[in-house]
């Protein structure tokens, strides 16, 4: 990975950490309405703002995102009130079916670094999908479900919808940023974006035990996620039983660095390894980080963002992430202005989004390995004709390069698209010299 020559780091020397006399690099802060300026001057500010921040960090800060703090909260008690509920109710509005892209998730379901997350979730789709795109991914587009006979479940489905649909906002805004500021056709991302599966994941991070040896317990294990853009607006955390009154971020009497969110930058010749900066947006701000498919579109221009999040005993944690995605019957390649020669040898071969999207899903633990075989089914006239000799007769059992290639990604998510493309193939070819 190329690293960042020391001198570019020096203007990102300000802000100071929890912990007084720790210096804090800080991810640019960018004013969503400079980005959309009539004054050329302005905007050209805040694309290189945007730039600076996806290339140097992965990440920027958005003030102005038209999501409020008190909107926010409203939304996380009304969803914590939501998971109170015993879990035989919560299982009536289970997403089991649609590899937990809608309705409830229960705990120890999703995966990250190959660890079960010790969370639940609920998932809503910003819009629903329409009945021709449903047909083809049954499961990753499918409607939406709220809990019947609850008596909040209007509440709760009008909040969701509502910061969903502000934070998919917020992210067509900045791929409008990133195509300006990339010489792209202005919409040639947000296009590509259009009627693709954006999902809105509202997460409760269950207490945890005190950790037996010195390594900090995690919530979230360090990886990078799949989609174009995610928009986190920020967590609350929260003591047992008391949903109603949020705290700031325990400090854990100073000796572990504070739970939460922590990002990896790209290496610098002082950090050659990323240095981990953890993610605290100001006030008023929300955070936007770079996918894997924003990596290989943009031919490796900006890289996606490994992060992961710190844990502490004695607390939950409540927060929201929103994925803003590639419509699922988009080929995930370097865009034509961005293929040069080495984009197109890192980032081949292309990929279908919605084969990619199904491989990461397997990877979380979110669809069972049996959906990468979904294509052979026996009633699928297209693939019996095409490809019927090169379909295993039991998928399970039959290792293929994209299954190696999510384990290694699995294992480690902190290399890059490219590295672990790599790192695949020489682990399928290894297996098929066996
Ligand atoms: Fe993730």
């Amino acid at each position: 990975m190329q690293s960042v020559p020391e001198d570019q780091d020096l203007d990102y020397e300000y802000g100071t950490d929890l912990r007084p006399g720790t210096p804090r690099r800080e991810v640019p802060i960018l004013d969503l309405n400079d980005l959309h300026s009539a004054d050329p001057e302005t905007q050209a500010a805040a694309l290189a703002e945007l730039d600076r921040g996806f290339r140097r960090f992965g990440v920027v800060y958005v003030k102005n995102s038209g999501l409020t703090s008190e909107d926010l909260e409203d939304f996380y008690r009304v969803f914590l009130a939501f998971t109170d509920l015993p879990r035989e109710v919560k299982e009536k509005v289970s997403g089991s079916d649609v590899w937990f892209q809608r309705g409830w998730m229960p705990p120890s379901t999703e995966r990250s670094g190959g660890t079960a997350k010790h969370m639940e979730a609920y998932f809503a789709a910003t819009s629903d999908a329409d009945p021709r795109t449903q047909a083809m991914f049954p499961q990753i587009q499918a409607p939406n479900r709220w809990p019947d006979g609850w008596p909040r479940s209007d509440e709760l489905r009008e909040k969701q919808l509502a910061i969903s649909r502000a934070l998919q906002r917020v992210a067509v805004m900045l791929l409008r940023g990133v195509a300006l500021r990339l010489g792209l056709p202005p919409f040639a991302l947000e296009t590509l974006a259009y009627g693709g599966p954006h999902v809105t994941q509202s997460t409760r991070h269950l207490p945890i035990p005190a950790p037996s040896g010195e390594e900090q317990a995690v919530w979230c294990e360090e990886h990078t996620d799949y989609n174009m853009l995610s928009i986190i607006p920020g967590a609350r955390f929260f003591q047992p039983g008391e949903i109603k009154e949020f705290c700031p971020p325990p400090l854990d009497g100073g000796i572990l660095p504070p739970a939460g969110l922590y990002h990896r930058g790209r290496p610098s010749q002082r950090h050659p390894e990323g240095e981990m900066l953890r993610g605290k947006p100001p006030e008023g701000c929300i955070s936007a980080q770079v996918g894997q498919s924003l990596e290989v579109l943009t031919g490796g221009r900006y890289l996606a963002t490994p992060f992961m999040i710190k844990a502490i005993t004695g607390y939950e944690r409540c927060s929201v992430q929103h994925f803003c995605h590639v419509r699922l019957t988009e080929t995930l390649f370097p865009l034509p202005e961005l293929a040069d020669d080495a984009a197109v040898r890192t980032y081949s071969p292309p990929v279908l989004a919605g084969t990619y999207s199904t491989m990461n899903l397997v990877d979380i633990g979110l669809a069972p390995s049996t959906a990468l075989g979904l294509e052979g089914r026996s009633d699928n006239r297209a693939h019996s004709t095409k490809n019927a000799h090169a379909v295993p007769e039991k998928w399970s059992e039959t290792p293929c390069p994209e299954i190696a290639e999510i384990e290694v990604q699995r294992r480690g998510t902190t290399g890059t698209v490219p590295q672990l493309r790599a790192t695949a193939k020489a682990s399928s070819a290894a297996a098929a010299a066996r």
